[in-house]
């Protein structure tokens, strides 16, 4: 037991200039496929939108074909196509992946305020990768389940086994691969699928205080015109 850690991992999409790092999010997509998708599924993330990872239409196509939906017209599985999400997997009741960097996004810091993710960009992709790294190995059964000491995971016993030991991917680009560049790329990754729109997001909040300064100034200079014969 004991308070829950969460280690402040930089990511590029941190603060108001960061923006995703394509490569990273590539190399978590291939974390994710091979190792935590055979336990979790993404069925709210649309397989086209991977494009924005910046892969051709012909490699999202590719990609779908090599995973398996349930189509139910037909009542049968057959190989995804890029208009389909990704499975959804609830064999060992892993819950689905696709919104939990957002859903595990607060709470973090002193009295559990959320403080660090204000000032430190400290949220969900944080606490994902803190979990992967976080496993002290120390392992107990109860009630004929067998749970994994965990200093990110709140309560400190987890029931997901160590998913990840560093080296378990090979990444095209040759990134490193040890435990804790992969757990910081696939939690990328899961930040892109719940927030795929952050970079618009950011944007629009440019463009929002852009034009408040703008109106701000207008109204002081009108202001001044207006009681100028008066003062
Ligand atoms: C729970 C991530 C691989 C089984 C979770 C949670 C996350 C996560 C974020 C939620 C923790 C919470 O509730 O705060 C990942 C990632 C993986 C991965 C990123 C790949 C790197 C796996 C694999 C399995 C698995 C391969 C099965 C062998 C579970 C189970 C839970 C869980 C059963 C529920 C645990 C509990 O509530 O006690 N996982 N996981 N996961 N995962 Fe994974």
């Amino acid at each position: 037991g004991g308070e829950a850690h969460v280690e402040d991992f930089k990511f590029s999409f941190e603060g108001p200039f960061g923006t995703w790092d394509q490569n990273q999010l590539q190399r978590g997509l291939k974390v994710y496929t091979e190792v935590c998708s055979a336990c979790h599924g993404l069925r709210y993330v649309p397989i086209r939108d991977l494009e924005a990872l910046g892969y051709t239409e012909e490699q999202v196509i590719a990609y779908a074909a090599t995973l398996e939906v349930y189509d139910d017209e037909l009542e049968d599985f057959r190989p995804a196509k890029p208009t389909d999400h990704f499975p959804a997997n609830t064999a060992v009741g892993a819950p689905d992946l696709s919104m939990m960097a957002k859903a595990r996004a607060g709470f973090h810091g002193p009295y559990g305020l959320g403080i660090n993710q204000l000032f430190k960009g400290m949220g969900g992709p944080e606490y994902i990768a803190s979990l992967l790294v976080g496993y002290t190995g120390e392992e107990k059964v109860e009630a004929g389940a067998t749970l994994y000491e965990n200093t990110a995971f709140p309560g400190g016993w987890i029931s997901m086994g160590p998913p990840l030991y560093g080296e378990d991917v090979d990444y095209d680009d040759g990134h490193a691969n040890d435990l804790h560049h992969i757990a910081a790329d696939v939690s990328a990754f899961l930040m892109w699928t719940a927030e795929p729109k952050m970079m618009q997001r950011k944007q629009a909040g440019f463009a929002g205080v852009f034009f408040l300064v703008v109106l701000s100034v207008l109204l002081y200079l009108v202001n001044k015109r207006i009681w100028a014969p008066i003062k």
